[in-house]
């Protein structure tokens, strides 16, 4: 029960590395409120663990994360996942493609944080849990240019709020995974000209040679979660089966 008496919001819970984290979450004692958009894929975690309540929340939407905070007391943690990958380099993002990423991926944890942080600080104590990327300012990635570019900020994002609240006794740090098998890795690896070249060559570019399971990134995002990782804030850090080495 390393999270017990916490209190934890995750976001793109209904899925991946979100889903499987705010199982673990739970399963370690925590009260887990996990949001996601997709309504009937968060039906099933409150299933599988009735202790997870639910509610749908686009963390990119202003007046819905408002509205969600404004019913929240107090938290002790926020696991922020939410991101989309787009496939290309920069002449294959237009303008719309440029900001749908910065918006799912940059504006929903400033939203979601910012609504957030005030509660947190009113206990003078507070952890900012953010996903991020190897993709990032650690590692270019052909044709992860806005993915790469919006995960960069991110890091520069976790740093920056650390930076200001250390002295208020919030923490955040990021994780930065390499590839790890979710629906949506899936999903990408089928939309491939040859999905099982696709998969091959995912599986190669980690030097283990294999992929991350959800639950990997879930283990590491308990050990942040936890008072085990009170000293710890503005961390980057990486869990990507050696990609970077
Ligand atoms: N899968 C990987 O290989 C990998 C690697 C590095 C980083 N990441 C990052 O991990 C995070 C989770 O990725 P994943 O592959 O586990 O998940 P996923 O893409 O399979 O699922 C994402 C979930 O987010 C939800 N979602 C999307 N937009 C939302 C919004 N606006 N508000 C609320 N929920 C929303 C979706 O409904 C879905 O349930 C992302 O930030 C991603 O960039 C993933």
């Amino acid at each position: 029960m390393r999270l017990k008496n916490k209190k934890i919001i995750v976001t793109a819970a209904a899925q991946g590395i979100g889903r499987a984290t705010a199982l673990t979450f739970a399963n370690e004692g925590a009260e887990v409120i996990a949001l996601d958009i997709n309504k009937e894929k968060l039906d099933e975690i409150s299933k599988e663990n009735p202790n997870i309540k639910t509610e749908v929340v686009d963390a990119t939407s202003k007046s819905e994360v408002e509205s969600f905070c404004s019913t929240i007391d107090s938290i002790d943690v926020l696991f922020h996942a939410v991101g989309f990958v787009h496939h290309g380099n920069i002449m294959d993002c237009d303008s719309d493609e440029f900001y749908r990423s910065v918006n799912v991926n940059i504006y929903s944890a400033y939203l979601m944080s910012q609504n957030l942080l005030p509660k947190m600080l009113k206990n003078n104590k507070g952890n900012i849990i953010i996903v991020s990327s190897a993709a990032s300012n650690v590692k270019g990635v052909p044709n992860r240019f806005i993915y790469g570019t919006t995960k960069a900020a991110l890091n520069g994002f976790v740093k920056a709020l650390a930076a200001d609240y250390v002295s208020q006794g919030i923490r955040c740090n990021a994780i930065l995974p390499g590839t790890v098998e979710t629906p949506s890795w899936q999903g990408r690896v089928n939309m491939a000209d040859d999905p099982i070249k696709a998969r091959e060559d995912f599986i190669a570019r980690q030097a283990m040679g294999r992929l991350a399971q959800p639950k990997e990134i879930a283990s590491l995002a308990l050990y942040l979660a936890s008072d085990e990782s009170d000293f710890v804030t503005g961390t980057l850090n990486l869990i990507d089966g050696g990609w970077t080495l």
